[in-house]
């Protein structure tokens, strides 16, 4: 047994076998045949287990050459297996790999599978979401046409049931401060997470004081047929609109398409991923726009103005009451909510579609207290159409 496992590695190297044959030369011609024989047929077993290897080799390296033998040792790399989105949330991929990830885009533009757009729903919160029954009824049914992403502060640990829609829906998250770069930082890290599902179609983002104000079927339908996406932006003379403008900015910004508008925005896939590869923009806001330049207000509204105007509706779909004054948009609580309260919201406002007058300019609404829950999942079906 030995000597045949010898053998077998001296027929790998021929210098071996000549070496050998030459140290024998005394020995009687019995012996020498005896050897011989070892050697035809240690290299007849090397040459029928390289074959073998590489048969099985052939077969580890192709598997999706046609086959009746299944391997054994990794998955077919089909297309589904690129095209799936991530089931897991958690990465450990730092910002700097995420956008550049996330910004990869196909080239050829028709799909070689049965796309279905999806909504993605991200949420930009501080903890918990106090509005969850809520949105579990909006999403109840409509399986496949969303998906979810939260970012939250990172100290807090979500405690969701398996059955909620948004179990395991967090993704890495940092700290967000308001008005500071940190918040567009949050932002980006959504967006960029939500791409990653190359069904992501449209990307609202929400806070967990907002509420749907209408069913998905409405929003779906509404998002999907606008030639627009809905990133607030308007030019406001004074000093919280252009006041806010840093001449340093200029020649790459200047005060004529320098724009404020809604942190809450709608965008689609082309936007989005315009905004997660930015490499311009960026350090430009993060350096000149600091507080009381509030730079959630401005930065994407500007740079979108500048890149693709003529694919912004320049309106939120984020409903906010401002009348109350101050830094911060009024809270409603409990007491507010009345039938009347949402005709208001939704019949008071015309606004532009596709170019067409419309009574339905807000699919979202905020701020709502917890204590607005109770009186809003009674309403939810009769006001709301879910
Ligand atoms: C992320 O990691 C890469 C590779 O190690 C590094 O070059 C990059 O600077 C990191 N980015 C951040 C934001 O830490
Ligand atoms: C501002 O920038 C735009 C393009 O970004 C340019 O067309 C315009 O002439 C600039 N205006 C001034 C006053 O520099
Ligand atoms: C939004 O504003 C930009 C300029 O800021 C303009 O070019 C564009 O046409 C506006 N969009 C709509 C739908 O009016
Ligand atoms: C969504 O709401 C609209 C208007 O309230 C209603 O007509 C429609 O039946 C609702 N759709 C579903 C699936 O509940």
């Amino acid at each position: 047994m030995q000597s045949r496992v010898g053998a077998l590695e001296e027929g790998k190297d021929p210098g071996a076998t000549t070496f050998k044959t030459n140290h024998v030369r005394a020995l009687p011609l019995r012996l020498i045949q005896f050897l011989l024989m070892f050697v035809v047929l240690g290299i007849g077993v090397s040459i029928l287990s390289m074959h073998t290897i590489r048969y099985f080799g052939v077969q580890r390296m192709a598997p999706t050459a046609p086959s009746t033998i299944k391997p054994c040792f990794a998955e077919p790399n089909s297309l589904e297996s690129w095209i799936r989105a991530p089931s897991n949330l958690l990465h450990s991929m730092n910002d700097t790999e995420l956008l550049w990830l996330a910004s990869l885009t196909p080239q050829v533009k028709e799909y070689p599978f049965k796309r279905v757009p999806k909504i993605a729903f991200m949420f930009l919160t501080k903890g918990p979401l106090p509005m969850e029954p809520l949105w579990e009824r909006f999403f109840k049914g409509h399986e496949g046409l969303y998906s979810i992403y939260v970012h939250s502060l990172p100290s807090y640990s979500p405690n969701y049931a398996a059955s909620s829609v948004f179990y395991k829906r967090q993704i890495p998250s940092k700290l967000a401060e308001w008005g500071e770069m940190t918040m567009c930082e949050a932002e980006r890290r959504l967006l960029a997470n939500a791409l990653l599902d190359i069904s992501n179609e449209w990307f609202i983002l929400l806070s967990e004081a907002c509420i749907p104000l209408s069913n998905l079927s409405i929003v779906y339908h509404y998002l999907s047929r606008s030639r627009y996406s809905f990133m607030g932006s308007f030019d406001e003379p004074g000093p919280y609109g252009r006041g806010r403008y840093n001449e340093r900015m200029a020649p790459l910004v200047n005060l004529s398409n320098w724009r404020k508008g809604s942190q809450w925005f709608e965008i689609n896939r082309l936007l989005a991923v315009k905004l997660v590869q930015d490499t311009t923009y960026y350090p430009m806001f993060r350096d000149f726009c600091k507080p009381a330049c509030y730079v959630d207000e401005h930065y994407f509204q500007t740079m979108l103005t500048i890149e693709t105007p003529h694919l912004l509706a320049n309106r939120t779909l984020t409903y906010v009451d401002w009348s109350r004054g101050g830094a911060h948009p009024a809270t409603f609580g409990k007491d507010d909510i009345t039938e009347e309260f949402f005709k208001k919201i939704t019949t008071s406002q015309t606004c532009l579609y596709n170019n067409q007058p419309t009574s339905l300019c807000f699919l979202f609404a905020r701020k709502f207290a917890p204590s607005a829950l109770e009186p809003l999942l009674e309403l939810a079906s009769k006001v709301f159409g879910y």
